[in-house]
């Protein structure tokens, strides 16, 4: 059997639990079949000479780790700048955002040349390569230029934007093109996929080789979505281990005479989270009812701080979790619990099954595995409901979630109305349904569905 050999920009030990949803799916993945997990090491080096870095090596289970390590220059310019400042808020529509400092480019490109001549020697010939995400789009077309033959895929964890916003970076048509190196091409959605196909027949002049492989810029690649899944058996275990359990009869205890809503995120501004503050508000004010009784609890673990419009988002969120405690705030009530710190990762499913509402309400967001988390957390005997963001890539596996637009305040407050007065037959109802799908494509069927179309664009 063939190698697998796993490449991100950001590693996690797969036998410790991970916090983002990329390395959780992945440290999960390579836990099965075991192979080469190579990326950046989180270490920045001050001083040390651009494009170089030390490589480390160790192997934890059935997976060796070779990470590399960044001098401050590279670290600064691929990843806040060009991965960060630019593809990030592109991919995720906020052009208003971008930075497009011409600096970052280097760095972006240097780094990835660096990845490919660190990773060339640790190839074997059968080796199945998989990179991931925006931060290494150009990774499979500089191994090619040094000679990589081996089977290379690509996964984007993020959404692909429709060609017009693409087209506002000035490289748009260099990245583009760089995914032609790749065999085959994975994306969360079927909007992802109708993006990149509209893309390359307006761009790049494509044709359709067959329904799913594309010729364009000279080459042929498959583009096919994968809409990536979380490990449910592991989830429940998760659930019902004691720290998790612990923590649900502690917040339910806590809360036996009031409603929790729970949010968790990374404070992103793609999460759309001022904009649930809002709906929160509009709740409190459109039905009364709900003052003394609803608290949204929202967990917005700190990410990527030196990047200003991050800095700008933490200050914005703590002026309006303020302004609806202090407006609608009791002696013996606070409407908002703000948290700005990672919560230890066995707590999750606790918090998730105490929560009567699961709000997911990104503006954009690839997939969304916080939303898949909090359904299979659910007692299926009296199960939350889950407001999903019509912008999350789950929400087109999701349906039977109360799907909502989150710029739309008044909307999304009578939504949440809706789920806390739902009658626990819907929910039962719905649940079921959810889950359903949830454990038919779990991360198991996303990673054999991805290998096994990787062996197959490449036979
Ligand atoms: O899923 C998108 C993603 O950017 C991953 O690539 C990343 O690991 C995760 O979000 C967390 O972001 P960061 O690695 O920048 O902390």
């Amino acid at each position: 059997m063939s190698r697998l050999v796993v490449i991100s920009n950001r590693l996690a030990d797969p036998r410790k639990p991970a916090a983002g949803g990329l390395a959780v799916a992945l440290g999960e993945a390579l836990n099965q079949t075991g192979g080469l997990w190579f990326g950046w090491s989180g270490t920045v080096v001050e001083g040390g000479t651009p494009g170089e870095g030390e490589l480390h090596t160790r192997q934890a289970g059935p997976v060796t780790l070779a990470t590399v390590d960044l001098c401050r220059e590279d670290h600064d310019s691929y990843y806040h700048g060009y991965s960060n400042s630019v593809l990030w808020p592109v991919f995720h529509y906020r052009l208003d955002l971008a930075d497009f400092n011409a600096s970052y480019i280097a760095g972006y490109r240097r780094v990835n040349q660096m990845f490919a001549r660190k990773l060339l020697p640790l190839l074997r010939d059968d080796d199945v390569i998989w990179v991931h995400d925006y931060h290494l789009i150009p990774l499979a077309a500089e191994l090619r230029a040094m000679g990589c033959k081996q089977r290379i895929g690509f996964f984007l964890h993020i959404p692909m934007p429709p060609p017009l916003i693409m087209a506002a970076i000035p490289q748009h048509e260099w990245l583009m093109r760089s995914l032609f190196a790749y065999d085959l091409v994975g994306l969360q959605s079927e909007a992802d996929v109708a993006h990149f196909t509209r893309y390359v027949r307006n761009e790049g002049s494509a044709e359709a080789v067959d329904e799913k492989r594309m010729r364009a810029f000279g080459a042929t690649v498959v583009v096919q979505s994968f809409p990536i899944g979380i490990d449910v058996d592991e989830f429940t275990r998760l659930t019902h281990a004691p720290d998790a359990v612990e923590t649900y009869e502690n917040m339910r205890d806590e809360y036996s005479r009031r409603r929790l809503l729970l949010g968790i995120d990374r404070l992103d501004y793609s999460k759309g989270i001022p904009h649930r503050v809002g709906a929160f508000r509009e709740l409190l004010d459109r039905y009364p009812e709900n003052r003394g009784s609803a608290t949204m609890i929202m967990i917005a673990s700190p990410s990527r701080d030196d990047v200003h419009a991050y800095a700008d988002l933490r200050q914005e969120l703590e002026g309006l979790c303020g302004s609806v405690n202090g407006d609608y705030g009791e002696l013996d009530w606070m409407p908002v619990r703000y948290i700005h710190r990672m919560v230890a990762r066995k707590r999750v499913p606790g918090l998730c099954r105490a929560a009567a509402v699961g709000l997911v309400t990104p503006l954009r967001d690839g997939m969304n595995l916080v939303a898949k988390e909090y359904v299979v957390a659910q007692d299926p005997d009296n199960p939350g409901v889950l407001v999903l963001s019509r912008f999350a890539g789950a929400a087109e596996q999701l349906k039977e979630a109360l799907l909502v637009n989150p710029y739309d305040p008044q909307g999304m407050a009578d939504s949440i109305q809706h789920a806390l007065q739902m009658p626990l037959a819907e929910r039962q109802a719905r649940h079921q349904k959810l889950m359903a799908r949830i454990q038919e494509h779990d991360v198991h069927w996303w990673r054999k569905a991805f290998m096994d179309a990787l062996q197959a664009a490449a036979d």
